[in-house]
């Protein structure tokens, strides 16, 4: 090419050498199974309840909402009024995860902003915390423990924003258990505010969760080590059937008053996969703290999505927000839950009927979506 008096050799294309992205097993086997011609295949791999032929579902109640919004002639499409999402999702969520009555909300100290999914949540909460953590700020070479079995992306998540992670024990591959003695023997072994992630019910993939008592067991550990969690809400009311019941782990955090945030889809339990619906919940020391936590999730939303998509948000403000429509999402998780617990039933007299050997309880004892 000429340019002036000087003849240049067109340059090679700056991205011509991006290398090959090293994707996890994960996609491999989904690649596989899409590949896979047998009619009778099932899909186990992802967090995602379809019904019993395969297919996409779409709840009850979310068809509802969805109508409800749809009649609604003032509808409009503005950007929402902040740049931490929809104003009233942020709140009937906050209210479904702590409890209408908890210090939290009475004492104005939640921070919160709506989030891409619980992916976009926890991107945010680890940004978030690599800025503003205080104990690992004096010391950037602290790892954030993750739970060696857990969401394929946990570490990918924190390493993206610079975290070094290193890894718990969590499953009991013998006992096909949560491993309780030999996490809580971690827990105390790292440094005193470590940063902990920890998923609240529903694992993925290992469908094990600490029982109640273990909870109890694990808050005084925390409380003991100042440890700091980082808390994945992605299935709530898949264990039980009941959101409350299934954020009892937040409630007690917030009693016990320990350091956490929590990352939250309602990409599960509404079925909005695609609309990624999340919520990235703080409880902050007061309400002073909170106004500048805002402040700063603000700044960090607007370099990052600028604004939150209120669709799906909408969905799940006009669900929770009116006590009929509540109802019926209600009895749909219950549903749910019911039907995933049915499933492993059927799956575990099946797997009997081909191996009577092994002891196959633990299909039936885990919980939620993942086995
Ligand atoms: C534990 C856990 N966290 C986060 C996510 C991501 O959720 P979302 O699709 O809302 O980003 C998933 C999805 O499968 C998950 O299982």
């Amino acid at each position: 090419m000429e340019r002036g008096n000087t003849v240049q050799k067109a340059a090679k294309h700056p991205l011509a050498d991006v290398p090959e992205g090293k994707l996890e097993s994960l996609n491999a086997l989904q690649a596989a199974f899409r590949l896979d011609a047998r009619p009778g295949k099932a899909d186990l791999m992802c967090g995602v309840y379809q019904t019993r032929g395969g297919k996409s579902y779409v709840l009850p109640s979310v068809k509802l909402a969805r109508e409800k919004l749809f009649n609604d002639s003032n509808w409009e499409h503005e950007y929402p009024s902040s740049h931490l999402g929809e104003a009233e999702f942020r709140n009937t969520s906050a209210r479904l995860l702590f409890g209408e009555q908890s210090s939290v909300l009475m004492e104005n100290r939640l921070s919160s902003m709506q989030a891409l999914g619980a992916s976009g949540a926890c991107h945010m909460g680890a940004r978030f915390l690599k800025m503003h953590y205080g104990p690992y700020k004096s010391n950037p070479e602290r790892k954030v423990y993750i739970p060696r079995e857990t969401w394929v992306n946990h570490p990918n998540v924190f390493q993206d924003v610079r975290f070094d992670t290193a890894g718990l024990p969590y499953y009991n591959f013998v006992t096909h258990r949560f491993d309780f003695k030999q996490f809580d023997d971690a827990l105390k072994q790292i440094p005193t505010q470590s940063i902990i992630v920890l998923q609240v019910c529903g694992n993925n993939p290992t469908g094990c969760d600490p029982s109640p008592d273990e909870w109890q067991q694990l808050a005084h550990t925390f409380k003991a080590m100042n440890h700091f969690a980082f808390l994945d809400l992605s299935y709530p009311g898949f264990a039980t059937g009941n959101v409350a019941d299934d954020c009892a782990p937040i409630r007690l955090f917030v009693d016990i008053d320990i350091p956490f945030l929590v990352a939250v889809t309602y990409g599960k339990c509404f079925g909005l996969y695609g609309e990624r619906v999340g919520h990235l919940c703080m409880p902050m020391p007061t309400a002073e703290s909170a106004v500048r936590a805002d402040q700063q999730m603000k700044l960090l939303a607007r370099a990052e999505t600028g604004a939150q998509p209120r669709f799906g948000a909408k969905l799940v403000s006009i669900t929770l927000g009116d006590s009929s429509l509540k109802k019926i999402w209600e009895e749909d998780l219950r549903g749910l839950a019911q039907d995933l617990m049915d499933r492993r039933k059927t799956l575990k007299s099946e797997l009997l009927k081909h191996d009577t050997l092994r002891d196959w309880s633990f299909v039936t004892n885990q919980t939620g979506m993942f086995l």
